[in-house]
């Protein structure tokens, strides 16, 4: 019903809709018509009422609207069954979930505020409410396991894409999955698959992107290291409109790679990569090693030639250029 009111509003910008209108809309009587609005005052939403005039939407609350991403899609599956949470403790939790209960490849858990956000390598995801992306992906391609690797990068590239469409901010890409921007974390990827030894049953790719965070909304352990879109480009942006633009080139991505395989995105991630043709340290579970960073694999996979001429293939680590 909310995402139905705030559809009308949307459709009406600036202007008032009478009480008379949305209970029409909506089917439902003038006090049912009162009570959500006063659920969207409740939710941190402006909104005017004036006799025989009705309602005006003045400003909106700090949520992520599913009708509002929809709008701009342009994709064919990708994002039209969207999961929208105000508070959740991991989209990716929810996504496993509806995963296993048999959820269509394109559908997307995405939440305002997560009180368990998952990173990687086991590490906690901190978000403060109303200022980032959370959002899970489900997707369902045959594929063998040891491929899945390759789509985190191709979600990299998406995120780099559609970041730049939407605000037109550029950045690079750290393998395996940072985005990063004049050297501090933008964006993390956390890709995870329900499988059979053979056979991919569906693949979980959570992002987590910094949007409208300032300083003092980081942890004071992340706050020298992550950036927002917001502190680069000096405003606040809309993380609908962000989210469409990553799902849409998401969809492009996807299906260039289903019809075509890896070969032709691997150019892409180097275009954006800042972790390959240099020298870097990789920080795996057992080891620190340096060396020169060749390129990646078919497969995703690091190469990373150390000072005996020896070459690494490095599956997960820590990245310090
Ligand atoms: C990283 O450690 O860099 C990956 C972070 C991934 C965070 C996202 S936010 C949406 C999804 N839900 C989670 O709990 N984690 C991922």
């Amino acid at each position: 019903m909310k995402e139905k009111l705030l559809k009308i509003f949307a459709e009406h910008s600036d202007q008032f809709v009478s009480g008379e209108k949305i209970s029409q809309q909506l089917g439902c009587t003038r006090t049912a018509v009162w009570k959500h609005i006063d659920e969207l005052r409740k939710n941190g939403y402006e909104l005017e009422s004036a006799p025989r005039k009705g309602y005006r939407l003045i400003r909106k609350g700090d949520g992520i609207h599913s009708h509002e991403v929809k709008v701009g899609l342009t994709t064919k599956r990708i994002g039209h069954e969207i999961t929208y949470f105000d508070e959740t403790d991991s989209t990716q939790y929810t996504a496993h979930k509806l995963a296993q209960e048999g959820a269509k490849e394109g559908h997307v858990v995405i939440a305002n505020e997560q009180t368990k956000g998952k990173g990687r390598l086991g590490r906690q995801w901190f978000s403060r409410k109303g200022t980032s992306v959370s959002m899970s992906l489900i997707l369902r391609p045959e594929l063998p396991p040891q491929k899945t690797p390759q789509l985190t990068l191709l979600t990299a590239v998406s995120v780099v894409r559609g970041l730049k469409k939407a605000t037109g901010i550029d950045c690079d890409i750290k393998w395996p999955n940072d985005i990063l921007i004049n050297g501090k974390k933008l964006v993390g990827i956390l890709t995870e698959m329900q499988a059979d030894p053979d056979r991919v049953n569906s693949i979980i790719i959570g992002i987590g992107m910094n949007i409208n965070q300032h300083h003092d909304d980081f942890t004071p352990e992340i706050r020298e290291l992550a950036t927002s879109v917001a502190l680069v480009k000096g405003k606040n942006v809309d993380r609908a409109k962000i989210i469409a633009a990553v799902l849409n080139e998401f969809e492009q991505l996807y299906d260039l790679y289903i019809e075509r395989g890896f070969d032709l995105i691997r150019p892409l991630w180097e275009a954006h990569s800042v972790s390959v043709g240099t020298f870097i340290y990789a920080r795996t579970m057992r080891e620190v090693i340096y060396g020169f960073a060749k390129g990646i694999t078919e497969d995703g996979v690091l190469l990373l030639e150390d000072e005996k001429g020896k070459v690494h293939e490095i599956y997960s680590a820590d990245i310090e250029i």
